[in-house]
Parts: C-alpha cells; structure tokens; sequence
C-alpha cells in the first residue's frame, strides 16, 4: 500500500528557498564587517520593528524568555509581587515572573478563544484586597498585584479594550507577550503596541523567526527602554565598564538581526497567506459536529494565525487518525501551566481553572505556513472530516 506523503505542521523550507541568496549575502556582510553584537543590523532592526508596530522604542535581545524577563525586571518586579496572566501560554510567561522571584495569579480562559478571559481577570481582582496605601494584595500568600501579562495567544490579539480599561481601573501595568503575533493587529494598532511593554519571540517557527534564539521589547515609555538597553548589557548603559546595575547579557546578535530583517518585508504577505488558510479552513469545519476552530476575540481583530487551532471532541483519536494519515499536528499546551509541577507552590488544584483544563484536554493544532499547498490543506481537512464521519 502506498504510504501518503507526510504533511509536516510547519514547513520552513519554501521560505528558506525564496530568501537564501538574500540571506546569504546578509549572513556574508556581517562577516565580512567582523562587527558581531550590538551593530548596524540590530539597530537597523529596531528602528524598522519600531516603525512597524508603531512605537517608539524596539530593543533587541537575546529570545523571547529573556525579553519578557528583562521587561519585568526594568519595572523593578521581585518577591512579593504578583503577575497575573493565562495558563494557557507557553512556559516563559509565567516562568520569567517566576524566575524574578514573583508569584503567578492565574486566571481562566474564554473557551472559544482561549486568550485570558477579561472577566476572570476581573473576577480575581475582585477576591484580592486593596490596602490603605493603595497596594493590591492576592488571597493566596498575599503578593502585591502589580501586573497583568496579556498573551496574543496562536497569534490572535487578546480583547484588549476590555484589559487596557481593568488595567486602568486596577492601577496595574499591562504587559504583552507577544511572542506569537508579529503582525496581528487589534483595531488600528499592532500587537506589541499593547500596555507598557510587550515582547516577541525570533525563535526559528515563530511566524518571523531567525537562524536561532533572538527577540525584541517594544515600548513607549522612555525611561524604561534606557533602563532596558542597560540591564541587556549587564547594567552598563554610559561607559563601557562602569555598572548602575546589575544586569544580564542578552543581546540580539547582528547574525540574527541580519536574517530577522531579510524577512521582515515579506512577514505581513506571509500573513495574510496564514490567514486565508485559516478562513479555509474555518469554512470546511463549520458544519462538523465535533470540531470548533478557535475563533479570533473580536471583528475589529487582525490575527496571524502562528497556529490554527481546533477544540476536537475525542481530540486524541483525531491525533491518532491525523498521525496515521501523516498529518502533522501538535498539542498547545497539553498541561495548564498553574497545573505545571514547579508551580506547585502557587497553590493551584485541578479544577481551579476548569475552562484552562478543559481546552488543554480539547486542543490541537493542525499544518499551518504561509506555503501551505491548497491540495495538502484539502487533505488536511479530509481527514478530520472523515474522522468525524
Ligand atoms: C507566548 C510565548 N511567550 C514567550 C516565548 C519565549 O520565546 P523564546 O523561545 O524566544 O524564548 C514563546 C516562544 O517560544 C511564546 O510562544
């Protein structure tokens, strides 16, 4: 019996080939420079993502993981302090917080489109104490509630009327992880012109992604880009070797930089192919009992689709059907991170986010790139069709 020609869930390969003379002669000109960190190309870099997104400052540095730690710790976050943001994210938004020391709040998720459901958030507020002086404490171990970390999650922009306005009425900081949707836009402005920092991921799959690590804060707020450009160089902003603090070493290389931006004219064609796939593929599982796409959170909301994403009844029988016809597929994420081991200290118990639980249980993403050949998306959606007779 022939055996179907695998469809991978991502294939970088076709963009590779369209750029690699372009790549090349990028990757050479670094070389030939010998100027490897903290050069024109990252400049260049932050001054284009800047411009794009709409802000005023992008600061490169080393991933995503470090970017979101770097922001937390340029706002001066550490014991005591609480962030709150989904379980349904990958690692590095709950763990940067926690790496600092913090304590995670973690509130549940809308179920249709699993970004952090505003009135959750609200909710949570709701069971915390505001003292005399202002301060907002949790329930649990009361931490100080400082800020929300919001997370365009699959590419999908959260509702953030709804979590600017909390923020605001809280008196806590809003942060973006915006790490899976470069591009995506939310009314007229672009994720990652969201709160008072957000921060983006050129891990290689992201939707504009590198050769290796690299990723990018972007904010408005002056004082804190200076303070961000400092602690990514060990706290040495003015005069080489002399530290205001300590920092780390994260910087986005000019390698990474050069490759980041020979993609970087082509990223919003790449997501508009992303999204056309997705409309496809909304329309093919209307009418299937059994499936539900997740749907972006509102009208006035411009996804990327870093991932398309399903809510599948009896999802792992559709695993095994899609990896027995060789149809890439992947599960974000298999565990909610306030039921993640090294969270245990945060006091969370199965059933405390039941909608977070559930889609955890549901979810499953199905091949998605901007290349995607129109006769392997077809089959795609035969086999879940067929799965679901
Ligand atoms: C939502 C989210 N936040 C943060 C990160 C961390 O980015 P990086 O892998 O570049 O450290 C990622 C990417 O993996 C992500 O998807």
């Amino acid at each position: 019996m022939n055996q179907p020609t695998p469809i991978p869930l991502l294939d970088l390969g076709p963009q590779h080939r369209l750029l690699a003379p372009a790549i090349r002669r990028a990757v050479t000109k670094v070389l030939v420079s010998q100027h490897f960190v903290l050069g024109p190309e990252g400049k260049a870099l932050e001054a284009e993502a800047a411009e794009a997104i709409g802000v005023k400052h992008a600061i490169g540095c080393a991933s995503g993981s470090d970017a979101l730690l770097l922001v937390l710790r340029a706002m001066d976050f550490g014991p005591g302090d609480s962030v709150v943001t989904t379980p349904m994210t990958f690692f590095a938004s709950a763990g940067a917080p926690a790496r600092l020391g913090c304590r995670v709040d973690f509130v549940d998720v809308e179920p249709d489109t699993i970004n952090m459901d505003p009135a959750a958030l609200e909710a949570f507020l709701a069971t915390c104490t505001r003292e005399s002086d202002g301060t907002l404490r949790e329930p649990k171990q009361g931490a100080r509630v400082r800020a929300v970390m919001a997370v365009d999650i699959f590419g999908r922009p959260c509702d953030y009327d709804a979590l600017e306005a909390i923020c605001a009425k809280h008196g806590l900081a809003l942060i973006e992880d915006a790490a899976q949707a470069y591009g995506a836009s939310y009314r007229d402005r672009r994720c990652g012109a969201f709160g008072h920092a957000a921060t983006f991921s050129f891990y290689p799959t992201k939707n504009l992604g590198g050769a290796g690590d690299g990723g990018l804060i972007t904010t408005n707020d002056d004082a804190l880009a200076e303070r961000l450009r400092s602690l990514r160089v060990h706290g040495s902003s003015k005069r080489r070797y002399v530290h205001e603090e300590v920092g780390i070493n994260s910087r986005l290389d000019e390698l990474q930089a050069a490759i980041v931006r020979t993609k970087m004219p082509h990223v919003d064609g790449w997501n508009a192919q992303r999204r056309e796939h997705a409309a496809a593929y909304d329309a093919a599982f209307a009418d299937v009992a059994g499936v539900t796409p997740l749907r972006a959170p509102l009208a006035h909301v411009s996804p990327i689709y870093h991932l398309y994403t399903i809510r599948a009844e009896r999802r792992d029988a559709l695993k095994a059907a899609l990896d027995a016809a060789k149809v890439g597929n992947g599960v974000y994420y298999p565990i909610p991170l306030h039921l993640q081991e090294c969270f245990e200290n945060f006091g969370y118990r199965a059933g405390d986010l039941p909608l977070a639980e559930a889609a955890a249980a549901e979810v499953i993403s199905l091949p998605m790139y901007p290349e995607l050949p129109a006769a392997d998306r077809q089959r795609v959606i035969d086999v879940v069709r067929g799965f679901y007779g």
